[in-house]
């Protein structure tokens, strides 16, 4: 019978292969949990994310809010959010953009800046009482009906509530250059 040498080359080779898999195993049993200290933050933005919708922040007074059937103009506000957290910053009063805010016989309405084609900044035209994008043209009512242009629908409205006096708006993004109005 033919005895195994210590020093034969393929039993070398098979226990270095076993002692590299052993130190690898090993290597990624210690590098785990600073992977997951590492990630953590990743995980916990993502959870919130999947719970959260767009959280309402204050705009304005409501007593500030012109009304158009008094004779009013939409009033722009710039909004403020809160708080914004990414994985690893926590950033505080971030402009996140503007709406056009105005009241009409017992509604509030709430009226995204963003126009809906390219996403530019929409503007009102008080000698027209209308909302024109100075990009590309379109025009829009009052109620941020799509009139004329290229812009594929309305302008996107936002959803509002009145919290001791202040008009609180959830504001939120929709997709640019579609005829539906997506979040995202
Ligand atoms: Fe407004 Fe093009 S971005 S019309």
């Amino acid at each position: 019978m033919q005895e195994t040498s210590p020093f034969d080359p393929e039993r070398r080779s098979v226990m270095r292969r076993l002692g590299t898999a052993l130190l690898g195993l090993l290597g990624a049993l210690e590098i785990a949990p600073a992977l997951a200290y590492l990630f953590d933050p990743l995980r916990r933005v993502d959870r919130a994310a999947a719970g959260a919708g767009a959280v309402p922040v204050p705009v304005a007074a409501l007593s500030d809010v012109p009304d158009v059937d008094q004779g009013g103009q939409p009033l722009q506000a710039v909004v403020i959010a809160r708080d914004r957290r990414d994985a690893w910053n926590r950033l505080s009063r971030v402009r996140e953009g503007s709406v056009w805010l105005y009241r009409r016989s017992r509604d509030l309405v709430c009226l995204s800046t963003v126009c809906p084609h390219a996403g530019c900044a929409i503007d009102f035209d008080e000698g027209h009482q209308r909302f024109v994008c100075p990009c590309h043209g379109s025009t829009f009512a009052l109620d941020g009906t799509r009139r004329d242009g290229p812009s594929p629908r309305g302008m996107d409205t936002l959803e509002v509530e009145v919290t001791d006096g202040q008009v609180m708006c959830q504001y939120r993004r929709f997709r640019l250059a579609v005829s539906r109005k997506e979040p995202v």
